[in-house]
């Protein structure tokens, strides 16, 4: 299927959105009261879930990032791990990348996720660590060489003169991975965000929607506090 050229107005996409459906359903059942103390397995039990039931790309997830002057900005990444624990959620991108740079301003995030087909989001947020070179050694030399290759071929977000210089830069990339496959961009970092406030939400029919807030708390036993939110 192709991109159909032929332009679209904004009455038109209003009236395709109102009647495209929103949380249709089947939906799975969540009770708030049977979730336990902590929001790690709760998290690792619904992404679990995702991916058994067949969600496409249930562990692509959005990182939200504020640089110094304060602007948000937002994007999709991978997500490549978790310490369940924690709960901790570890993602890995350029250092020089525009998120990158915000993070290096401001080491605090939001991760977000949504899976249509269970009508479920969970928001996370936290500090954010970049972790050490062994750890970005360790997830870059597991990638495909495609991949390896892509993280030699400029810097992301930078501006690029033109898609020939971008082709140049790649065949480039693609010459230095074969001849140095231990190599790892400088650049390449994994970072590590670890949660202070994670929310489950849970679509239902009638729109009687479950929020569960998991709140960091030192002082609470076992380190969280649980409330519900009005939807
Ligand atoms: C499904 C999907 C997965 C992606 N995964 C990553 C990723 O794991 N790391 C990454 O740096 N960019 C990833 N990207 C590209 C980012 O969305 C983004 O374009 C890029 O990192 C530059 O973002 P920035 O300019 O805000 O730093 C992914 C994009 C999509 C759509």
């Amino acid at each position: 299927m192709t991109d159909d050229l032929a332009p679209v107005t904004a009455e038109a996409l209003r009236e395709r959105m109102r009647s495209a459906p929103v949380l249709a359903g089947p939906l799975p059942a969540f009770d708030p009261a049977a979730a336990g103390p902590e929001p790690g397995p709760l998290f690792a039990r619904w992404l679990a879930y995702a991916l058994d039931d067949g969600v496409p790309e249930p562990h692509a997830m959005t990182l939200s990032t504020a640089g110094a002057d304060g602007r948000p900005s937002a994007r999709v990444l991978m997500l490549r791990g978790v310490d369940l624990g924690l709960p901790a959620f570890h993602f890995a991108s350029d250092a020089a990348s525009r998120k990158g740079r915000d993070l290096a301003d401001r080491p605090y995030a939001a991760l977000s996720w949504y899976w249509p087909r269970h009508g479920r989001q969970i928001r996370v947020t936290g500090p954010v660590e970049a972790l050490d070179r062994s750890a970005a050694r360790q997830d870059f030399l597991g990638r495909r060489e495609v991949s390896r290759v892509a993280g030699f071929t400029g810097v992301t977000s930078a501006p690029l003169e033109s898609r020939r210089a971008y082709e140049e830069a790649r065949r480039e990339a693609a010459e230095h991975v074969a001849a140095h496959p231990d190599d790892v961009p400088r650049g390449h970092t994994v970072y590590r965000l670890v949660a202070d406030e994670a929310e489950f939400w849970q679509a239902a029919p009638a729109q009687d929607h479950v929020r569960l807030l998991y709140t960091r708390d030192p002082a609470a036993p076992g380190g969280w506090t649980r409330g519900l939110l009005w939807p």
